[in-house]
């Protein structure tokens, strides 16, 4: 522990240099605009595992965004560990809400504040310098292999295609990935699962055309308020989801597992206070962990139609629309959700409009064994560095990669995360706190130590 703490207090400002050149780069996988930006984070994130002392560093193409990939093997004899990440971020939008702009990064109060920060730049640059570290000071333990995509905020389809043809090239004992939040740096946490998701765009169409409100208002259905009825019958009183056969394949949590997950530290007057918001909503029965980490969910992420600009105009639309998605939780499937959606939706349209279904990507969810070598070693790492034992939650986010890895390589995660709910992933003023990328760059080493201890 002593070399890694050492290591990182004489390195302090070049490994937080490094990360904000890598912060600069706006690597938005989503807009095409963006395109020269994200390519040359790619090259960028290949030339810093390099210099690390990766060897056989490539820049795989895909059908989309590259992969970047690179390995230290020091012995085949030795476990091997798959570190995963992602350089793609999302969208900076809406630019006006952010105290200084998204991709400079700018300390405040010890945190640092760009889009990318915590989701995923942040906590994967932490692995290529904790490895860095380990090349260093000559204690790597095992072997290691990372990939580092650019499309996990658009659904990593190229990624799956990747996997599926390269399963030689990933062999390895088990997958690491620091792309989650724990619960606070006072009570460190380890996710133990991920919630699938079915994502879908919906359009209800009513007249061939836009109206004057007055003329023909109150004769023809306004495909706004039918949109809204539909949308609104999604829930029931208690914040059940209607749509039949929804919660089929959920396999209920035992006594024992709801226990523990509500036995992690949780304050709801702090958590309301954070929000600004006077009572929580969920479903009847839960609490909020429960709501967020092992229940499926059913969420609006956008709704528009009609006049929408400055000032009046009275108008009947002729369309609206919705962004819908669904969080899914074992055994639950993004392709059997999107079909009871679909026929579910259609089924409730009224004859006076016609609705659209329109799918977009998916994902599975997943579950991660605490009984593993891997996650004892990262409890150990956990315990050593932060002075206590992490709590095990399940996470209510996405990483759709981590089932495929199950089904294709056979291979568990540990889920690392060093972010924290309050990183404001995906929404304007990300941060991560410089504490939490050093812990991080010290824990990790920490992890190989034990996973290659624990291996023998
Ligand atoms: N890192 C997040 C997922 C996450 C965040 C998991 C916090 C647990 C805690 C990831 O980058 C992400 O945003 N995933 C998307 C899904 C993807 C298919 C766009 C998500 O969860 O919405
Ligand atoms: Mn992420
Ligand atoms: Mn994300």
């Amino acid at each position: 522990m002593q070399h890694i703490k050492q290591y990182v207090e004489q390195n302090k400002q070049r490994l937080l240099d490094e990360l904000f050149d890598l912060l600069r780069l706006a690597s938005v996988s989503a807009d095409p605009k963006y395109k020269p930006e994200v390519l040359k984070t790619a090259d960028y994130v290949a030339a810093k595992l390099r210099d690390a002392g990766a060897d056989n560093v490539e820049i795989c193409q895909t059908a989309g965004y590259p992969i970047v990939y690179g390995e230290k093997i020091i012995d085949a004899s030795k476990p091997t560990v798959l570190v995963y990440g992602h350089y793609d971020v999302q969208p900076p939008d809406p630019l006006e809400l952010w105290k200084t702009p998204p991709f400079e990064p700018t300390v405040r109060d010890g945190k640092i504040y760009a889009r990318g920060a915590c989701d995923d730049k942040g906590q994967f640059y932490m692995h290529v310098k904790a490895f860095e570290l380990m090349m260093q000071t000559d204690t790597l333990p095992c072997n290691i292999k990372f990939m580092i995509e650019g499309e996990e905020e658009v659904g990593s389809s190229n990624l799956g295609i990747f996997v599926k043809a390269n399963k030689e090239k990933l062999k390895a004992d088990v997958v690491l990935i620091s792309d989650t939040s724990m619960i606070s740096m006072e009570h460190p946490s380890l996710e133990t699962g991920l919630r699938g998701l079915s994502y879908l765009e919906v359009e209800v169409t009513g007249p061939n055309r836009d109206l004057h409100s007055g003329v023909y208002g109150g004769a023809v259905a306004n495909p706004i308020t039918i949109l809204a009825q539909m949308i609104a019958s999604l829930h029931d009183e208690n914040n059940h989801i209607t749509i039949p056969g929804f919660y089929n394949d959920v396999v209920p949590l035992t006594e024992a597992e709801r226990n523990a997950l509500n036995s992690a530290p949780y304050d709801e007057a702090e958590y309301k206070k954070d929000l600004d918001v006077a009572e929580l909503w969920g479903e009847k029965g839960y609490s909020t962990f429960e709501r967020t980490g092992t229940r499926p969910t059913l969420e609006l992420n956008g709704i528009w139609g009609g006049y929408i600009g400055e000032g009046a105009k009275t108008v009947l639309p002729s369309k609206a629309n919705a962004k819908i998605s669904m969080r899914l939780v074992p055994n639950q499937t993004s392709e059997a959700i999107t079909k009871l959606f679909t026929d579910h939706f259609l089924s409730i349209a009224p004859p006076n409009v016609k609705v659209k279904v329109t799918p977009h990507h998916g994902g599975e969810p997943a579950v991660t064994p605490t009984d593993s070598v891997a996650y004892r070693a990262a409890q150990k790492a956990i315990a050593e560095s932060f002075g206590k034992e992490p709590i095990p939650t399940r996470g209510g986010g996405s990483i759709p990669i981590v089932a495929l890895f199950e089904a294709e390589l056979g291979l568990k995660t540990v889920l690392m995360g060093f972010g924290l709910d309050s990183d404001a992933l995906h929404s304007p003023n990300e941060k991560y706190d410089i504490y939490n990328y050093y812990k991080g760059i010290e824990t990790i080493p920490l992890f190989h130590k034990y996973f290659a201890e624990l291996s023998n």
